[in-house]
C-alpha cells in the first residue's frame, strides 16, 4: 500500500492520541529498520524499549511461532506451560517470591498499586493506603497510574483523579522522610531510572533512605522497571545495582520483545496479598507472549549483560566527544544526554534525517537501541550522530 494512503486512513480512522514522526515503518532486521521509501535508520529507540533483542531474533521467533501452531490463548480458566516457566525464571533471576502477568506497563504498575493498597488497609502493622511516587515520574495512562505520575501534563482534565497519590522531590531524601511523617504512605513507588521525566538515574544515597524508611516503617518499595528493567541497566533488574531489594517489580516492555505483556514479581511480603477475584485479566499469561518471554530471559545470560555494559560504554565515550553534548544520565542502554542549543526533539528530527531513530525525554535526547544491537550498527549510529551533534 502507497505510503501516503496509509498516512491518510490512518488521519481518518485512528483516535488521534499519538503525535507520529513522519516515518512508515515497513520491516526491520537486527537493529535496523526499514521505511515504505526504502530508506534504513538503525533504531536507537526500539519501540520504546521494547524490542530487547531486536528484529528478526530467530531463537525468539522460533518459540513465538511454535507456541502459535500449538496454542495462542487459554484464558486464565486453565493451565498452559510457558506462564509458570516463565514466572519461574523470573523469580530465581531477581530472588523475589511470585509473578502476576499483565499485558502493559501500565496494567502493571496498576497490579503493584492495588496489592500495595490491600496490603496497606489489611495486612500492615497499622491501616494505611497513601502511596508516595516521584515528581517527573511516569507510571502510565490507567487513571490511577496517571495520579501517580509525577509529570502534570494530562492530568487536570481526567479530574477527578484517584485519591490518595502523593509526589516527592527526586533525590531529596529529607523530603521524603518528611512526607513519610506527614502521610503515612502504604508504599512509595519509583523508578530507579526515570524514563519520561528525562532520563535520569535516582542517586544512591536516596534510593538508601527510601529503602530504610520502607524497613523501618513497614512501608512497601514498588520498584517500576518498566522501562530499564529486563537488561537495559546492565544487570536484569536495575535494583541490583542500587543494591536493595524491592517488594514490588513492575515489568513489561523488554521482557516481550515485541509483544504485548508486562507484570510484577512480588516479594515475601507481597506475594500472598491478591487472592481470586481481586484483580484479574483476560490476556494476562499469554502463553505466546510468554514463550518468547522465556526466550529473552534465557538470552539475558552474564554475559549478555556484560555486552550490555560494553555497549553502553562504548555509546557513552564517543557521544562524550560530541561538541553539543554536555552531559548524560541514566544506565546501561538507557541513555539521556544534554545537549548545548538544541532541544531533544529537535535533534530527534536532524538524527532522523540522518538514518537513526531516537526519543526525546523533556528537554533531553534518549537513546533506547536493542539490546543485541551490533558493535558495526553502532558505529553507524554514530557516524550519523556525528553529523547532527559534533558541528
Ligand atoms: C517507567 C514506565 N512505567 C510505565 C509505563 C507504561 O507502560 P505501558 O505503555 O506499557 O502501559 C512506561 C511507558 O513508557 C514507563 O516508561
Amino acid at each position: 500500500m502507497d505510503r501516503s494512503h496509509i498516512k491518510e486512513l490512518d488521519a481518518q480512522y485512528i483516535v488521534h492520541t499519538y503525535n507520529r514522526y513522519d516515518v512508515v515503518v515497513d520491516h526491520a532486521s537486527g537493529a535496523v529498520v526499514t521505511d515504505a521509501n526504502g530508506k534504513e535508520y538503525v533504531d536507537f529507540c526500539s519501540g520504546y524499549a521494547a524490542n530487547s533483542l531486536g528484529y528478526q531474533n530467530e531463537a525468539w521467533l522460533d518459540a513465538v511461532i511454535g507456541q502459535l501452531k500449538k496454542v495462542q490463548h487459554a484464558s486464565n480458566l486453565y493451565y498452559t506451560e510457558p506462564g509458570p516457566l516463565l514466572a519461574e525464571k523470573l523469580v530465581t533471576r531477581s530472588g523475589l517470591c511470585k509473578v502476576w502477568f499483565a499485558n502493559s506497563g501500565g496494567e502493571a504498575n496498576e497490579a503493584a498499586i492495588k496489592t500495595a493498597r490491600k496490603y496497606g488497609n489489611t495486612l500492615a502493622d497499622h491501616k494505611k493506603n497513601t502511596i508516595i511516587s516521584l515528581k517527573k515520574s511516569f507510571h502510565g495512562r490507567t487513571l490511577a497510574t496517571v495520579t501517580a505520575t509525577g509529570l502534570a501534563e494530562a492530568q487536570e482534565v481526567f479530574a477527578p483523579l484517584v485519591p490518595g497519590f502523593v509526589h516527592a522531590e527526586i533525590d531529596d531524601a529529607e523530603a521524603l522522610e518528611k512526607l513519610a511523617d506527614q502521610y503515612d504512605p502504604c508504599a512509595f513507588l519509583m523508578e530507579l531510572v526515570q524514563g519520561e521525566g528525562g532520563v535520569h538515574a535516582l542517586d544512591q544515597e536516596f534510593v538508601d533512605k527510601a529503602a530504610e524508611l520502607c524497613k523501618s516503617r513497614d512501608i512497601l518499595f514498588i520498584d517500576d522497571e518498566v522501562q530499564v528493567g529486563i537488561g537495559r541497566s546492565g544487570t536484569l533488574f536495575a535494583f541490583e545495582q542500587y543494591g536493595i531489594k524491592p517488594d514490588i517489580v513492575s515489568f513489561a516492555k523488554g521482557i516481550g520483545a515485541g509483544l504485548p505483556i508486562g507484570g510484577i514479581i512480588c516479594g515475601p511480603k507481597t506475594c500472598d496479598v491478591l487472592v481470586p477475584g481481586d484483580h484479574g485479566s483476560t490476556f494476562g499469561m499469554n502463553p505466546v507472549a510468554c514463550a518468547g518471554g522465556c526466550v529473552v530471559l534465557d538470552t539475558m545470560d552474564d554475559a549478555f549483560l556484560e555486552s550490555v555494559k560494553a555497549k553502553s560504554e562504548m555509546i557513552r565515550s564517543e557521544l562524550l566527544q560530541m561538541k553539543k553534548v554536555t552531559g548524560l544520565d541514566g544506565l546501561g542502554l538507557m541513555i539521556g544526554i544534554d545537549l548545548d542549543g538544541m532541544t531533544g526533539s529537535e535533534a530527534v528530527n536532524k538524527l532522523m534525517e540522518e538514518g537513526v531513530l531516537a526519543i526525546p525525554a523533556g528537554q533531553r535526547l534518549r537513546l533506547l537501541p536493542p539490546l543485541t544491537i551490533s558493535e558495526e550498527e553502532i558505529k553507524t549510529a554514530l557516524e550519523a550522530m556525528r553529523k547532527v551533534l559534533d558541528q
